[in-house]
């Protein structure tokens, strides 16, 4: 096979930083796999030739109608959103070349990731949880009208941003398990694991991030200023995303109070507050990343006060109404 190499898109100073940290990074995958129990879709759900499933499945289907559409809602967005592997297989590849050493991370991390969406899809599948056409369409749509953020390309913002992301990809599945708790303890097995995995990612990323302002400082603040204010979820350029991601808010599941628990964790844990010494340029990003927990409190506070009735309704939920 003939690979066509690619070499990330930046900065002279942005690849010394990288080549930099390889070692150390080196160190941080040896840790991350020696941590990981590798687990499959399989181990969840039979798949053998031999075994008469057909009393789990008749279970499995059973406890499944008991799921409250809007954990419905939720495992839908989540699942898309795993599904949409090949957008951030391609952003990473783009940010980091992949014939360097950091593609070494990339496919790992993509081999990783790709089971989530295999579980969940297998899962929600076997369980007739859904209109599955309507959710292959949509699913469909959402790969085919791509994902081009604004940080794509830049290393940098790309740690910042998926420090952000793994993390609330963990909240969002771990809430999603507990709104349906034992009512089906297969899913709620699952999202256990995939939360478990969304968790030493968002370890890794962030780590990778805090090492970067170990050696950049004043640039990684400026990226980070940039992402942190707003992250765009993975599936914002799926069709109904904001139905979604209202019914996720209004279920617990995933709001804006998290979002801010997210950065007020990643600013302790990268010490921004503590950072002296920095140019003009990182003082501004610094005071920036600073004021962002206080602006998502102003915005969680004008969403309650603003929240009034309202009904939605998902052609993947057999369009049912969900009232809130
Ligand atoms: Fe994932
Ligand atoms: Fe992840």
């Amino acid at each position: 096979m003939t690979t066509v190499a690619t070499r990330p898109i930046c900065t002279p100073t942005q690849l010394e930083v990288l080549n930099d940290l390889e070692p150390v990074v080196d160190e941080l995958i040896a840790a991350h796999e020696e941590k990981r129990q590798l687990w499959f879709s399989s181990d969840f759900l039979p798949c053998s030739e031999n075994t008469d499933d057909a009393d789990f499945i008749r279970d499995l289907r059973k406890r499944a109608k008991q799921i409250p559409d809007q954990a419905r809602v939720a495992l839908a967005l989540n699942l898309m959103t795993e599904e949409g592997l090949p957008h951030f297989h391609r952003l990473l590849a783009v940010a980091f070349g992949n014939d360097t050493f950091w593609s070494k991370w990339n496919f790992l991390w993509t081999a990783e990731e790709d089971r989530h969406g295999n579980v969940m899809r297998d899962y929600c599948r076997e369980s007739r949880l859904f209109d599955f056409n309507a959710l292959e369409r949509q699913q469909f749509e959402y790969i085919r009208n791509g994902f081009t953020p604004a940080w794509g390309g830049d290393p940098y913002k790309t740690f910042a941003y998926t420090s952000a992301q793994e993390r609330a990809t963990q909240i969002s599945h771990e809430s999603t398990g507990k709104l349906i708790g034992e009512t089906e303890p297969v899913i709620s097995g699952i999202l256990r694991r995939i939360a478990g995995e969304e968790a030493r990612h968002f370890v890794f990323y962030m780590t990778v991030f805090k090492e970067i302002l170990k050696r950049d400082t004043n640039r990684a603040l400026q990226a980070a200023s940039e992402v942190l204010p707003a992250i765009d979820m993975p599936g914002v350029s799926m069709t109904n995303f904001a139905d979604y991601a209202e019914v996720l808010m209004r279920s617990g599941v995933y709001s804006a109070d998290d979002y801010k628990l997210i950065v007020e964790q990643l600013i302790s844990n990268w010490k921004v507050d503590a950072m002296t010494g920095l140019n003009d340029m990182g003082e501004k990003a610094q005071e920036k990343i600073m004021s962002i927990p206080k602006r998502l409190e102003k915005i969680s506070h004008y969403i309650e006060r603003r929240m009034t009735c309202k009904s939605f309704n998902f052609d993947v939920v057999f369009g049912r109404k969900l009232a809130f």
